[in-house]
């Protein structure tokens, strides 16, 4: 076969998403947070952190790099237990580059829910802003009320279970795949 036939397909980037575990996790997860609800979104000055950070769980995506160099966080959530059974999942963000970029943000959402109930969570619930509501119904969510907070509209909704087996496996967490080239 002649050279002139063979074209190079680059690879896809992959991403993992997974609690986090180290600190520059924490740190970067932490920082994208500071990027997105108060530089971006206007929501909070300065800082988002809450007293939920003190007895949440943090997941973080990070985009993993060919020569096993440490990687870099470009999704995160929280999830915490509220009451016995009772879960919620928050500060949702993807770093605006990596949006619709490789299901980052829906596998973030598909691991919360999932590690949650494999603690046996029996309801997860968030406080979605609107405008992403349609994601959530995608993902198996349904709309139980819709409220304003922090001065924003939003929806209080809650996923349907079924859909989201226990996962017991968090620190190993998932895998997303980015579009070819990226
Ligand atoms: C909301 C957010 C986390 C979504 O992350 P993302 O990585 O872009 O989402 P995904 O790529 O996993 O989305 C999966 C699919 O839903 C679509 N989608 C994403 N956000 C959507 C929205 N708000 N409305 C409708 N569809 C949406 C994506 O285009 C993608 O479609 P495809 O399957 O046809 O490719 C991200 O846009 C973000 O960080 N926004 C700013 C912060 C924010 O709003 N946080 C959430 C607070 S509730």
């Amino acid at each position: 076969m002649s050279d002139d036939l063979c074209v190079e397909v680059p690879a896809a980037t992959t991403f993992r998403i997974r609690w986090a575990a180290a600190q520059w996790e924490a740190e970067q997860a932490m920082a994208l947070r500071r990027a997105v609800f108060c530089h971006e979104q206007g929501i909070f000055a300065g800082d988002d952190r809450d007293e939920t950070d003190a007895r949440a769980q943090l997941l973080v995506a990070v985009k993993c790099e060919a020569d096993d160099a440490p990687g870099m966080v470009v999704g995160t959530v929280r999830i915490h237990e509220d009451e016995p059974g009772v879960w919620f999942g928050s500060r949702l963000a993807v770093h605006a580059a990596y949006r619709s970029h490789g299901k980052i943000g829906a596998t973030l959402i598909r691991l919360a829910v999932s590690s949650a109930h494999g603690l046996g969570c029996t309801k997860f619930l968030a406080h979605v802003q609107s405008q992403n509501v349609p994601l959530f119904r995608r993902l198996h969510w349904n709309v139980l009320a819709e409220e304003t907070l922090l001065g924003r509209p939003h929806h209080l909704m809650q996923a349907d279970l079924d859909y989201y087996p226990a996962c017991l496996t968090p620190g190993i967490g998932m895998q997303a795949m980015g579009r070819s080239g990226t």
